[in-house]
């Protein structure tokens, strides 16, 4: 329990907070990684150089202080960290050295002695919202289909686009996989030749669940080079071996009956499709609109597969190609205009689902909102660490 000077504490860091988070966050990394180098086999070095994981941790400790005094408000924050967490293998014994080092951060950038009752406060309270991260870690390792990383083998290895490239992945004796919620990640422990690290990295699960097999659609990153995303387009082949963690995740689609609407941003498509396969299967009769945005047509995945799903009057496929090769290519071309999107999306109040690079995300999020669809009808995920889509 926190004394109520310590709530008051903690409160009056708020606006130091938003102003200094991530100078204090990014000071916290360096440190702790110079003295634990060993925990850079966790952490995604590019969301270090790009200042995304920093950012990212700095807005949950600021959101945390914002509701120092109601830590259940935080909880679905909490939970969808959570399950990054486990599915990357973080362990309550890591929770310490965190905690020691981000006081540690927080001092020096804000140059106040480790007797200073904002430290001591801080102190308090981490331990408190440590304590809340281990016991639901603790639960979603115990609900984990598998512990740790198991070994999957690729089966069937295939180019959907010029960028995106899909593995199939099963056990060793053809044993079914576990089935999985439509929207899930898995995270891969690649152990890549002349790499000091492992590197680990999450891919949302493509394919219908309860297949047996698993797939991931992997797009080969470019600026800056992707590690991992290479290496696998690469140098894995069919029969080769790779570590994976368990399904996790919390962005999942609800099968109620309104109108269910998907809206993708290139590689965002992977999660979307293996809703829409779910939802095609299990709620038939279901409408269904899934606005597919892409760059051009050299780069629509697994557009073919959509099409092929395409059967009914209520299902629509919509195709944003922003930069055309060719002059009637697509459903619309160019961005999407608020007044483009509105023509796409049922009269019916439906239920949203986003997924793509931010500012499409950002953009599409205020478009519905601007149109009067209430907040919580919208689901979002962001592929690297979670940010908030701010309200305009
Ligand atoms: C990711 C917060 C403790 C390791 C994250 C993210 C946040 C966060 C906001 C981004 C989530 C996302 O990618 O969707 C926190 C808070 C903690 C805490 C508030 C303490 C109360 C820890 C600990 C470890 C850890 C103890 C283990 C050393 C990681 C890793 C990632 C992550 C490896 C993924 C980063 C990446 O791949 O870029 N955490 N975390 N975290 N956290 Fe934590």
């Amino acid at each position: 329990m926190l004394t109520d000077q310590q709530i008051s504490t903690i409160k009056a860091t708020i606006p130091v907070l938003e102003e200094h988070g991530t100078t204090v966050t990014t000071h916290f990394y360096k440190k702790m990684f110079a003295d634990h180098p060993e925990l850079l086999n966790l952490f995604n070095h590019v969301n270090q150089e790009t200042g995304n994981q920093p950012k990212a941790l700095a807005y949950s400790l600021y959101q945390s202080a914002v509701h120092i005094e109601q830590l259940e408000a935080i909880l679905p924050v909490v939970k969808q960290i959570a399950h990054k967490h486990r599915s990357i293998g973080v362990q309550a014994e890591h929770y310490p050295i965190v905690g020691e080092y981000l006081l540690k951060a927080m001092q020096e950038i804000l140059d106040l002695n480790e007797n200073d009752p904002v430290i001591e406060a801080w102190g308090a309270a981490y331990g408190i919202i440590a304590d809340i991260f281990i016991q639901v870690e603790q639960e979603m390792y115990e609900a984990a289909a598998w512990d740790d990383f198991r070994p999957l083998k690729v089966k069937k290895k295939e180019a959907e686009s010029e960028e995106i490239m899909s593995f199939y992945l099963g056990t060793e004796n053809d044993e079914p996989l576990p089935s999985f919620a439509p929207g899930q990640y898995i995270s891969i422990k690649a152990e890549i030749p002349g790499e000091k690290y492992q590197h680990i990295r999450q891919y949302s699960l493509s394919d219908a669940p309860g297949r047996g097999h698993y797939r991931i659609s992997v797009k080969r990153e470019k600026q800056p080079e992707g590690l991992v995303s290479n290496y696998l387009h690469d140098h894995v082949e069919v029969g080769d071996t790779l570590l994976f963690s368990a399904p996790a995740g919390d962005f999942t689609v609800q099968e109620t009956e309104a109108p269910l609407v998907l809206l993708s941003g290139g590689v965002g498509v992977t999660p979307l499709l293996s809703m829409y396969k779910l939802v095609r299967e299990s709620q038939p009769s279901r409408p269904v609109t899934f606005v597919q945005a892409v760059r051009n047509e050299n780069v629509h995945g697994l557009a073919e597969e959509i099409a092929e799903l395409k059967q009914d009057d209520h299902v629509r496929h919509i195709t944003v190609y922003e930069e055309p090769e060719k002059a009637d290519a697509g459903d619309f071309q160019g961005r999407l205009t608020p007044d483009a999107l509105l023509s796409f999306l049922p009269d019916e109040e439906a239920e949203y689902y986003l997924c793509g690079p931010e500012l499409f995300m950002q953009a599409v999020y205020d478009m519905l909102r601007e149109a009067g669809i209430p907040a919580e009808r919208i689901s979002y995920e962001f592929f690297g660490p979670t940010m908030t889509l701010v309200e305009n």
